[in-house]
């Protein structure tokens, strides 16, 4: 009896003495101390056991190494990439932070592959994993935001809640979204989304220099016509002009990539069916593409994009539609030329070589018609600065139009007193060539809708990728989406605008090639 309850006694001692030590193998460190380091076999937990960073092959089977970061709980998704165009080959990896607070990843021989470089040291550096998904350095007696280092500063190609794209002007560091070169390769491709800066902010997804897909420009304190809660746009030309997103309120995991085909996703975490799912997805199409309409050209999309000419302006047979439209009248330089008004656009490409912006200027017309390159004016207000004009010069291209009010900007484009006469003589037959064409419109989008509609069942099985992703778009879309926060960040679509960019994006490559 004795000894039984001796051996119990035991057992429940072990068992307590245990319970320590289990949890000590188990329950991995979100730090990293000076001096300390992970080899290829060892993780980094942030403090709730959302993300993880260690070491990771791709692909799967191969013997190249990278050092990165992913949920913890949910498979397959890397979110940063310290060395994605260097990866460790054939050999151990070691994480180590040295003596300076430095972060250096070395293969067996000690051959740094990547090191954090960071432009100031602290003394008691430690690097930590945040429950966010950001790899600081900082100082450990310190628990302010004031980080030595951060991998948010060095994008992969995901945006995650809280990280920042754009300029930091104080440190110069301009950050953007690099893609993969290829689905199975992690190496920096050729895309890029980020903020041009030079002349009104934008977001842009680019291939080199070659600009695929604008996004609204904005100025001031964001997107004047932003319904988004979540998107943050930051203008401040003293300290960064950035964008950035929170997260849902129902605090999902969520992230933004731009994929290596250009597609700028927006995934949202469900945990009711345990799957991504992509609730807004930009690709270069339809009026997205930048150089669909050319010069003075106007896009406009019921189902299908469609070009039309700025008024004043007109296409000349035979010409490809990306050649844009040409001056009926080009007598506009001091012959009595005025301004024809534009409403509900975004405003044409706002790049420093296209505008020149007049702060603190009342009157943008008079600003504009002084100089006789200037081809059109858009009247803003900036926050501490006030009333401003914006003077394009050169082109006026990737103008879109968009059908509901309120939900785009006026733009002034000059044009000759010719047209200046014309335009109340032609109004009545323009609202009657309008008319026709919104009925057969109208007539071809119940078509469209009951046909597609049809397809779409049929062809569910077969659907590539890009069109699954588009697919689950549609899906929420009709269950009601709330307004999303690349809506903001990109274009300010309408919900049922929406539809028709993600839905029928198949749709407009075949009119595409119809219209040329
Ligand atoms: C990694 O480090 C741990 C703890 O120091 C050690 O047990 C393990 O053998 C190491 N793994 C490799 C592959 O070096
Ligand atoms: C890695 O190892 C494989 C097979 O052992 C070999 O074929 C390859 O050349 C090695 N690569 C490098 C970069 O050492
Ligand atoms: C470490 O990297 C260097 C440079 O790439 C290489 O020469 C060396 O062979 C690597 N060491 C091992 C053990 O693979
Ligand atoms: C480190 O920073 C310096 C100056 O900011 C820069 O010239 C250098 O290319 C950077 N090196 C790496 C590996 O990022
Ligand atoms: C991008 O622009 C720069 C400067 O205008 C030019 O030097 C470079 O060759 C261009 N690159 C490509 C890929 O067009
Ligand atoms: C810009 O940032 C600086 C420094 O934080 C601040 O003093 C200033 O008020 C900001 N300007 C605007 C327009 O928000
Ligand atoms: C239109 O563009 C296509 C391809 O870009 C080209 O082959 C064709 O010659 C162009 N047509 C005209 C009239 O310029
Ligand atoms: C008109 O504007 C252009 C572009 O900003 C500038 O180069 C030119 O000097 C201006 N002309 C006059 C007369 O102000």
């Amino acid at each position: 009896m004795a000894s039984n309850f001796r051996q119990n006694l035991l057992s429940l001692l072990c068992f307590w003495t245990l319970i320590p030590l289990f949890l000590k193998q188990s329950m991995a460190v979100d730090t990293l101390k000076a001096g300390q380091s992970i080899n290829d076999t060892q993780f980094i937990v942030s403090a709730t056991q959302k993300f993880e960073l260690g070491f990771f092959t791709e692909p799967k089977s191969s013997n190249f190494k990278y050092l990165g970061i992913w949920y913890k709980e949910i498979p397959d998704v890397v979110v940063w990439v310290a060395n994605r165009d260097k990866p460790i080959i054939n050999s151990s990896a070691t994480l180590n932070i040295n003596g300076d607070g430095n972060l250096v990843l070395v293969n067996q021989t000690g051959e740094a592959f990547w090191f954090s470089n960071s432009s100031r040291s602290v003394k008691n550096a430690i690097a930590q994993l945040l429950d966010t998904g950001n790899f600081v350095i900082r100082d450990s007696t310190s628990e302010s935001e004031n980080y030595v280092w951060q991998s948010f500063d060095y994008p992969f190609d995901t945006l995650l809640p809280g990280m920042k794209l754009g300029w930091d002007l104080k440190t110069g560091l301009n950050r953007k979204l690099i893609s993969r070169r290829s689905q199975m390769d992690l190496s920096s491709g050729k895309l890029s989304y980020g903020i041009n800066t030079d002349g009104l902010p934008q977001l842009m997804v680019r291939e080199g220099n070659k600009t695929m897909f604008r996004g609204w420009p904005w100025f001031g304190d964001g997107f004047r016509r932003s319904r988004s809660q979540e998107a943050n746009f930051v203008y401040n030309t003293s300290l960064e002009i950035s964008f950035s997103y929170s997260n849902d309120p129902d605090n999902e995991p969520s992230r933004v990539v731009l994929d290596s085909s250009g597609f700028v996703v927006h995934y949202v975490w469900s945990k009711r069916d345990e799957n991504w799912h992509s609730s807004y997805t930009f690709e270069g199409s339809g009026c997205n593409s930048y150089e669909l309409c050319g010069n003075f050209g106007l896009c406009s999309s019921v189902l299908v994009a469609s070009c039309g000419c700025l008024d004043g302006f007109e296409r000349k047979p035979n010409q490809n539609i990306s050649d844009g439209c040409v001056r009926k009248d080009p007598e506009t330089c001091r012959k009595g030329e005025g301004f024809r008004k534009i409403s509900n656009v975004k405003w044409p490409d706002s790049s420093g070589e296209f505008v020149k912006i007049k702060l603190g200027t009342q009157n943008c017309e008079k600003e504009c018609l002084n100089n006789c390159s200037c081809l059109a004016y858009g009247a803003l207000k900036i926050p501490g600065i006030g009333a401003s004009c914006v003077n394009w010069f050169g082109k006026l291209i990737d103008i879109r139009f968009n059908r509901d009010a309120g939900t785009g900007e006026d733009l002034f484009v000059r044009v000759a007193a010719s047209e200046l006469e014309s335009s109340n003589k032609k109004s009545g037959v323009a609202v009657v060539v309008a008319m026709v064409i919104i009925s057969i419109l109208i007539f071809l989008a119940l078509i469209s809708w009951f046909i597609i509609r049809r397809v779409r069942r049929s062809a569910r099985g077969i659907l590539d990728k890009g069109a699954v992703m588009i697919e689950a778009l549609i899906e929420e879309n009709e269950l009601e989406m709330p307004i999303g926060l690349i809506e903001g960040a990109t274009d300010h679509f309408s919900i049922s605008n929406k539809i028709g960019e993600g839905g029928f994006g198949p749709v407009y490559k075949v009119s595409h090639q119809k219209m040329k």
